[in-house]
């Protein structure tokens, strides 16, 4: 099972840093996971709420400001970064789940120059995963051979049905479903569905040894945790037993 640090190591260093994603890294996690935005110049960054006001000392909508004024602003000492930043970070071969935030700020613009610029960035290694299910069809269009995952919460709930069938017809690579779900009909459902076609299941946000217990008895082919080494941990002991 690959554990993937959810915007990097964010339980001990300052989501969706730099210096977050270096520390997923370092201490052994499989891949990352992050949040993408477009600033108002059309530069793609890594944030995980349309605004800044929580994880920066500044206020506003990325959507409204430049990258050069976002860059003025810092997070524990960290600078918003670029996507591409994060790739040259990261380097050829590390793993990658790029989310486009397009759920709140629907943006077409920002499905095009992410699906283009990870197009030139090995993109065996990337998977895009969105909760809005519209930019995933529209990256599938662009690019026939992405990996593409449905995120799920609450709001697809009564979709499910025309997800699924969309799901075959796009060749989506995993359903990337919230832990929190877990013990639902829907979601064991979803589970039995994926497994017949082939889909790969992966579990957000898996923090804690219930959770992981649940995941690995899942058979999840991927967890996204904040907690990069005490899920490692938790993985390794049920391996040696
Ligand atoms: O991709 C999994 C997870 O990150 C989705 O929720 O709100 O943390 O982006 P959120
Ligand atoms: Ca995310």
């Amino acid at each position: 099972m690959l554990i993937y640090g959810h915007r990097g190591y964010s339980a001990k260093y300052p989501e969706n840093t730099l210096l977050s994603f270096q520390k997923a890294i370092e201490y052994g996690a499989d891949g990352i996971e992050l949040d993408v935005h477009l600033t108002k110049d059309g530069r793609i960054v890594v944030c995980h709420d349309e605004t800044i006001d929580r994880t920066f000392n500044g206020k506003g909508l990325i959507s409204e400001m430049t990258f050069e004024e976002l860059r003025k602003y810092d997070s524990h000492g960290q600078k918003i970064p670029t996507l591409e930043e994060v790739f040259d970070l990261i380097g050829p071969v590390f793993k990658i789940n790029v989310e486009l935030k397009t759920d709140v700020i629907d943006s077409d613009e920002l499905v095009e120059k992410t699906v283009k610029l990870i197009k030139t960035k090995n993109p065996d290694r990337v998977l895009i995963s969105s909760f809005n299910h519209k930019s995933i069809s529209y990256a599938r269009k662009l690019d026939q051979n992405l990996k593409l995952g449905f995120l799920f919460d609450e709001t697809h709930i009564d979709k499910i049905s025309d997800i699924k069938k969309k799901s075959v017809d796009l060749g989506i690579f995993s359903y990337n479903l919230p832990i929190y779900a877990k013990g639902l009909k829907e979601l064991d459902d979803l589970i039995g569905f994926a497994k017949d076609k082939g889909i790969k299941i992966i579990f957000w946000t898996v923090n804690d040894k219930e959770e992981m217990e649940y995941a690995i008895e899942k058979e999840a082919y991927m967890v996204i945790t904040n907690e990069v080494e005490y899920i490692q941990n938790i993985l390794k002991e049920r391996l040696g037993s």
